[in-house]
């Protein structure tokens, strides 16, 4: 009876340590570690949410280089890397970034690029592009009456990760023309899967038509 006492009291007193002392750790490492654009609560939570910490918990399957002079890298999160060339679509839970850049131009005007004719990244592009799947979406959720399924859309400032002031309506009226799952970049996704190095693709088209 007393030692269960003396145990209880044990455990109670290791919560309390754990809730007081080591949380509040772990909350200001994690913190400190995060070099993903600050100001989180600026971002409202109807919709697809801010994605932060893509680039060191998501995985770069493919980079878009167009002859318009933009890069584009293509991150996937752990759950839809999973599902990547294994199924017809995606599963519920992936979350897709499109990350874009200029080239960088030398002084007479033309696109710096290396031996395998890939440019070199500049300024980051105004905003980043998410896809999102989820089983379920509220109408709040969305910003119009177009839908892709389980998908929606979200664009966010690249510097704030705030949400970005463009028409949601085309990526929906866009990507409902892709041929699998509302996604473009599958046969990328595909090369990923087999080869895990991500897909250098050169398309040929400029803006965001698709590609060949
Ligand atoms: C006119 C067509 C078009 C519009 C509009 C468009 N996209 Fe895309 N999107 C593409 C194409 C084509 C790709 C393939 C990758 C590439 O070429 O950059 C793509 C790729 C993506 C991907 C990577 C996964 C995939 O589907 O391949 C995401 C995420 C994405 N777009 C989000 C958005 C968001 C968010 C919007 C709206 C703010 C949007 N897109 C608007 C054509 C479009």
């Amino acid at each position: 009876m007393i030692r269960t006492f003396f145990n209880n009291n044990r455990l109670t007193l290791s919560i309390a340590f754990a809730a007081l002392v080591i949380v509040p750790l772990l909350a200001a490492l994690v913190s400190s570690n995060d070099s993903t654009p600050a100001s989180p609560t600026a971002v409202a939570v109807a919709g697809v949410a801010y994605p932060r910490n893509y680039r060191q918990d998501f995985t770069r399957y493919a980079t878009v280089q167009r002859p318009d002079g933009t890069i584009r890298d293509l991150y996937i999160n752990p759950t839809g890397l999973a599902g990547i060339g294994y199924y017809y679509s995606l599963p519920v839970g992936t979350v897709i970034v499109v990350e874009g850049y200029n080239a960088l131009k030398n002084a007479s005007g033309d696109y710096v690029t290396d031996a395998n004719g890939h440019y070199t990244k500049a300024d980051p592009l105004p905003s980043i592009h998410v896809r999102e799947k989820r089983g379920y979406w509220a109408a709040a959720d969305y910003t119009s009456s177009a839908r892709n399924d389980g998908w929606n859309f979200g664009s966010f400032d690249t510097a704030s990760g705030a949400i970005y002031n463009e028409s949601l309506n085309a990526c929906f009226l866009c990507h409902n023309t892709a041929q699998v799952d509302f996604t473009y970049s599958t046969d990328q996704m595909r090369d990923y899967a087999s080869t895990g190095v991500p897909d250098y693709f050169m398309c040929r088209t400029t803006g965001r038509t698709a590609c060949e």
